[in-house]
């Protein structure tokens, strides 16, 4: 990631659904009686819980089909924002879509009609029936109304990616909020006990967006690590993290005001402390060895290390891989926002002369300026303890033994770090005191069948349930 280029404290004025008051016609405006006219379908009512389909949900993904095909008749005065779009996958289907080199550029979206170099049959619909472009409140305000009037199955696409499929609905309407860019930089906001500058910005952007207004602005905001995450959305609302979180908390935690509708239609500017989110210099090292017990050794040493990485304010990720027959691989990428080179060498001493210690089959590689199945953060009283330590990366490494890779993440989104006013939200508090956020990455074999794809779950889930075992609920918080 890149580093933007000042460390000035500002504040995170996100918003949702946040659109810029001039453009015209005005993207704020909301959705009214005459806009509504005899589409009784559209209009506001009570808020409901829609189930998600299956075979003992309502509505089935069929039904809900059938029921989204009633929007039809918006599509004439919608103004080109309702698609009935194709699979994006059919291009690599017999059939008049087939393009062969259009769907070399596909990534998969949920699991139904993937890009394939081998397809099967035809690609099935099994995704949205239609999708709101959305680039208004009107827009998302219709499309709420319509899914909730008609029991309609309703998702929200952002942007950037999803590997877990939430954004692809069978038989749904979409939500898609890619097309809401809007930026805006606020030089003096003030809410409660903040004052300062703010940015209001639009649920579509992406990370990498983000930074190049940073860059550009000379500001800095929290952003997704991970260049093409949605700046906004999903990221913002499960506890997203990333570079800054050891500096300025979580991403929710910077929010002063959210923009958003609502399931019963309404469009609400909302105290982010009302919600519940779920959930410098840089460095880059690696290891290696040739001795399995001294790699392990390193890999303790280097974990332990991870609660003096957070406690400095810096950030880490990094991954464990087996490679078969005994042999691992070991990456790791930090990042120290406001601190030199000079600072980050003394940090990190420690951790150097520890892995010097262990003999010379330990090398440092390079340490140079530079560049699934998640669980809450680890907690910090697996650290405190050497025997509460061994037993966490005792678990960790037999997960990895197991053929899995492990992905950590070092990131200390303490409340000191969340400021206000994110330490007062609802985040969970797992993340206040988290060390170190795992996650255990199993490839699946394409092809499997369900009953094969639910064994590999629950292998997966063995190795998870030790993780689990060792982070008591009453250790989390
Ligand atoms: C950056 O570091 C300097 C020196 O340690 C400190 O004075 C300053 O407050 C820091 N800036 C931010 C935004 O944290
Ligand atoms: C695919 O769909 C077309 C048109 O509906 C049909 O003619 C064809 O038999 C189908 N192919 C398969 C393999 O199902
Ligand atoms: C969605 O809307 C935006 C803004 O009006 C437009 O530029 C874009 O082409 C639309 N996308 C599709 C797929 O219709
Ligand atoms: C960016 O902002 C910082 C802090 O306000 C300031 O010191 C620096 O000169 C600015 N840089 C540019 C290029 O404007
Ligand atoms: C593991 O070792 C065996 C026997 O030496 C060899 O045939 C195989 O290719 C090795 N596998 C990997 C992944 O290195
Ligand atoms: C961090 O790494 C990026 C990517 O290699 C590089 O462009 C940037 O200059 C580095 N930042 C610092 C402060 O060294």
């Amino acid at each position: 990631m890149r580093a933007p280029s000042s460390w000035t404290s500002s504040r995170l004025l996100v918003a949702a659904l946040a659109l810029g008051a001039k453009a015209a016609p005005d993207p704020t405006a909301e959705l009214t009686a005459q806009d509504i006219g005899d589409f009784a379908a559209v209009e506001f009512g009570d808020r409901s819980v829609r189930g998600f389909p299956g075979p003992r949900a309502r509505p089935s993904p069929a039904r809900t089909a059938g029921r989204a095909r009633g929007l039809a008749p918006a599509q004439r005065y919608s103004g080109g924002a309702l698609l009935r779009p194709n699979p994006p996958a059919i291009v690599c289907y017999e059939g008049p879509a087939y393009d062969e080199a259009a769907c070399k550029n596909l990534w998969p979206q949920g699991s139904t009609c993937l890009p394939t170099e081998e397809p099967v049959g035809n690609c099935t619909r099994g995704l949205p029936e239609y999708v709101v472009n959305v680039t208004s409140v009107k827009h998302v305000q219709a499309a709420v109304n319509f899914a909730r009037n008609k029991n309609v199955r309703l998702v929200i696409k952002n942007t950037g990616h999803d590997f877990g499929g939430r954004s692809v609905g069978a038989g749904s309407l979409s939500v898609w909020t890619h097309n809401l860019k809007d930026f805006e930089l606020i030089p003096e906001y003030r809410m409660g006990p903040y004052k300062g500058m703010a940015v209001r910005y639009g649920a579509g952007l992406e990370a990498w967006e983000l930074y190049n207004h940073m860059a550009e602005l000379n500001f800095t905001v929290t952003a997704a690590g991970g260049r093409t995450v949605g700046a906004n959305g999903g990221w913002f609302a499960s506890g997203g993290h990333g570079t800054l979180t050891s500096t300025y908390g979580l991403g929710c935690d910077q929010a002063l005001e959210i923009h958003a509708v609502t399931a019963d239609g309404e469009y609400v500017v909302a105290n982010p402390l009302a919600l519940s989110c779920k959930t410098g210099a840089n460095s880059t090292t690696s290891f290696r060895t040739d001795d399995p017990a001294a790699f392990w050794d390193a890999m303790s040493i280097y974990f332990r290390f991870s609660a003096a990485v957070v406690d400095a304010g810096g950030v880490d990720w990094s991954y464990l891989t087996p490679l078969g027959n005994e042999t691992y691989t070991f990456s790791v990428g930090m990042t120290w926002p406001n601190r030199t080179v000079e600072a980050v060498t003394e940090i990190l001493a420690p951790l150097y002369e520890q892995l010097q210690a262990i003999g010379p089959r330990v090398h440092r590689l390079r340490a140079a300026r530079g560049h699934a199945l998640p669980l809450p953060p680890l907690p910090r009283k697996n650290w405190d303890d050497d025997e509460v330590f061994a037993n966490t990366f005792a678990a960790i490494r037999v997960s990895v033994e197991a053929g899995y890779t492990f992905h950590g993440l070092a990131i200390g989104a303490t409340k000191k770090a969340a400021g206000w006013p994110g330490r007062e939200g609802a985040v969970n508090p797992a993340w206040r005191n988290g060390v170190l956020h795992g996650i255990l990455i199993g490839l699946q074999p394409k092809g499997l069948t369900a009953q094969e794809a639910r064994d590999e779950e629950a292998a997966i889930q063995e190795y998870m349930q030790l993780w689990r075992d060792v982070t008591p609920a009453r250790a989390r918080t």
